[in-house]
């Protein structure tokens, strides 16, 4: 037993497959008290899957899951099983209930019938204000279906973090955070693990954080187990990526001259873009990336405005040739505005549709037909190849992806068209980290190639890799600024977006 301290859980050798897709082949993960593990790997290398069989969402076809209590005696999968709490990939919260309901509901297995609305409502205030202090104190009562993607973030850690259990797996629960909500979060995981002995797992694909709060790691690659409980100081950012598999030749010789730069945009070189509100006016010439930092109020209004999705009362947007709003997706699309939505779960996938169609959705309407022909698939493979898109067909459909799969769908709608402005929420979201780096280029050819950028992130370390410039909001969502590429920093960000711990 390490350092003396006793495992919570211990997966040997597991094993599961969907259909033909094997997709754990053997997989070992144990977990001790007191500790923050990050568990490692690629899209689609197989963690959510683990994740859903430890808390018993899933079943396993082979190996072992085995919990212990703290005097190492074996607990029956049920007591075991009612130690752990989760906060999914993507959100599991009841629309129907209110942010308190949510979060209470999981320590009462019979319903919400018999319990001390008070005391509850207190406990759920507190977890809740951990993270937001603000927030907990407006939002208790409001219908969870009515909340954003970044407040039902918070909801359903608060809901993890109340619940008493002893194990908690947090798969991505940054992905929609900004860097204060983040830095708050970690106290609060630091301290469970130091004062309370929580055993804690902790998914993400952002480098930064996993240094940050990770003592030690695991790396699956392929359904196994490939780096089993090492510290994550003694592996360099490089050994962790080639630990992954993404170490590929192509990066090796360098991305970019594996795609070409589209000619077409060259037509809009003196092309600009102003976009001003009461406060500010920033002008963007073809090819400029413009980065959108801060608490999500702020960004999300200036996006609404440039996607043309609200009547703009803000913001206005203005460029020869370019409606204030659009009528139709198509019309947006023809008038050369790519979109990536921040919210893949509910705006952007294509449920029901294949891979190939999710892929090619943009492209079919700019080319007025919706059959799909051989050279059509042919490009389909090729975008699927470009970012590593894990699937066992274009004609699987998006719910049996994984979540960063997922996302790469909604970006290979848009990658290589040559768009006159491309607005992108969040497009990295869940993206491993290997592929990452890659769209990075694909973008900036983009951008090379004419076409505008805007992109909003709450990974700051992104906008400071990617931008010209970055639009900083702060946390009430008014304008606090412009920096420009030569004073961009971490520290800049964060005064700025009034999020300086
Ligand atoms: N219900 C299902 N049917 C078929 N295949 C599935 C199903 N659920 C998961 N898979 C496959 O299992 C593999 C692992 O998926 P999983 O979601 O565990 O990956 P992940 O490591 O969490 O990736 P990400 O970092 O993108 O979240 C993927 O190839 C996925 O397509
Ligand atoms: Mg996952």
């Amino acid at each position: 037993m390490e350092d003396g301290r006793k495992f919570v859980a211990t997966v040997k050798g597991l094993t599961k497959s969907y259909g033909a897709t094997s997709v754990l082949k053997g997989v070992d993960f144990s977990l001790a008290r007191g500790e923050i593990h990050a568990l490692l790997g690629g899209n689609g290398a197989g963690k959510s899957t683990m994740i859903r069989i430890i808390t018993g969402l899933a079943g396993k076809d082979g190996g072992d899951i085995e919990f212990r209590d703290a005097a190492d005696n074996p607990l029956s999968d049920t007591e075991g099983r009612s130690k752990v709490a989760v906060v999914h990939q993507e959100l599991a919260l009841l629309p129907h209930l209110t942010v308190a309901e949510n979060i209470v509901l999981p320590r009462f297995p019979n319903g919400l019938r018999l319990f001390d609305r008070k005391r509850s409502w207190r406990q759920a205030h507190d977890a809740l204000a951990i993270i937001d202090r603000e927030f907990a104190g407006t939002s208790l009562h409001e219908l969870v279906g009515d909340l954003s993607l970044h407040q039902g973030q918070m909801v359903e850690i608060a809901r993890a973090l109340s619940s008493g259990a002893e194990l908690i797996l947090l798969d991505e629960p940054t992905a929609n955070l900004t860097a204060l909500e983040t830095e708050r979060l970690f106290s609060v995981l630091r301290r469970l693990t130091r004062e309370n002995g929580l055993a804690i797992v902790f998914v993400s694909h952002r480098m930064k954080e996993i240094r940050q709060i990770a003592d030690v790691c695991t790396i699956i690659r392929d359904g196994r187990t490939v780096v089993d409980r090492a510290p994550t100081r003694s592996l360099s950012d490089t050994a962790i990526i080639e630990k992954m598999g993404q170490i590929t030749a192509r990066h090796a010789e360098g991305v970019g001259a594996a795609h070409p730069v589209p000619r077409s945009a060259a037509a809009f070189a003196d092309d600009t873009l102003v976009i001003r509100d009461a406060d500010v006016e920033i002008t963007l010439a073809a090819g400029m990336i413009l980065g959108v930092a801060g608490a999500p109020v702020g960004p999300q209004s200036l996006i609404s405005a440039l996607v043309g999705a609200a009547k703009a009362r803000r913001w206005t947007v203005a460029r020869a040739g370019w409606p204030q709003a659009f009528t139709s997706p198509r019309q947006a699309a023809r008038s050369g505005l790519g979109f990536v939505t921040g919210d893949r779960a509910h705006k952007g996938i294509l449920g029901n549709l294949p891979i190939i169609d999710n892929v090619m959705a943009s492209r079919r309407i700019l080319r007025h037909s919706v059959f799909t022909s051989g050279r059509e698939r042919a490009k389909c493979l090729d975008l699927v190849e470009a970012l590593k898109i894990k699937a066992a067909s274009i004609w699987d459909l998006p719910d049996t992806l994984s979540g960063g799969t997922q996302q790469k769908l909604l970006l290979a709608r848009w990658l290589g068209l040559s768009s006159r402005l491309l607005v992108l929420e969040e497009p990295t979201r869940g993206v491993d980290i290997g592929t990452k780096k890659e769209i990075y280029q694909l973008i900036r050819q983009m951008a090379a190639s004419g076409t505008i950028i805007v992109w909003w992130s709450t990974e700051n370390a992104e906008l400071l890799e990617v931008c010209d410039r970055v639009v900083a909001f702060d946390t009430e969502g008014r304008c606090a600024g412009v920096i420009e590429k030569q004073d961009l920093s971490e520290d800049a960000l964060a005064n700025m977006t009034g999020m300086a711990a």
